[in-house]
């Protein structure tokens, strides 16, 4: 069917939400801020729960980020440089996840979580504060938590499906990125290169199911 112009105009809410103040996925918009819903085909339900799920594979992405680059300060032993380098790689390419994710969410009208206390609210990935780990165990640390992230984007991404395809395909490739991230930490446990500070690689096998 042809979409008409008529369509597209803004609707009731949308007109209304235009003069007075808003709350978007816990944001509060000021009143001088006009907000229009994106008309993309999708319910305007369906657009605030891809936002909901957006933000928490943001909070996960933005606390991955943190806790890559902190490995890669914080590393020592025979394998330094290349899990410094690796480290500082994998940080880059989180961050750029993240900037993704962050304006995903904006295409869709929603907002994008900003603070630490919101990542560390809606993540499932957990911080270790003032621990620094031997750099076999910082491997399987954040191995673990890229299979998790990527057991989680899978469940998502089911989620969506028939729902919003855009967001479903968007996430489907993030879900490879962190199958070959973990791919590269397991790659040092299985090869048992890192025995930095005395810890004896174990076997390892993925866990992306
Ligand atoms: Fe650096």
């Amino acid at each position: 069917m042809k979409e008409t112009r008529q369509e597209r105009a803004p609707n009731a809410k949308e007109t209304a939400m235009s003069h007075q103040a808003a709350t978007v996925n816990g944001h509060t918009i000021s009143q001088s801020q006009k907000i229009a819903t994106p008309h993309l085909g999708m319910s305007d339900e369906i657009l605030a729960s891809s936002s909901v799920i957006l933000n928490r594979v943001l909070s996960n992405a933005s606390l991955l980020v943190i806790k890559t680059k902190k490995a890669h300060w914080d590393v020592m032993g025979p394998q330094f440089y290349s899990l410094h380098k690796l480290w500082d790689e994998q940080y880059e390419t989180l961050s750029e996840r993240t900037d993704q994710i962050a304006e995903r969410i904006r295409f869709l009208g929603g907002f994008p979580i900003g603070t630490a206390t919101g990542w560390l609210e809606h993540a499932v990935v957990h911080e270790n504060p003032g621990r620094i780990e031997a750099a076999t165990d910082a491997v399987r640390e954040l191995m673990e938590d890229h299979e998790l992230v990527a057991r989680v984007l899978r469940k998502n991404i089911e989620e969506l499906e028939g729902k919003d395809v855009g967001t479903a395909d968007f996430l489907t490739q993030l879900l490879q990125d962190h199958e070959k991230m973990s791919w590269m930490l397991r790659s040092f446990l299985s090869g048992e290169a890192v025995e930095s500070i005395g810890s004896a690689p174990r076997k390892s096998a993925p866990h992306l199911a």
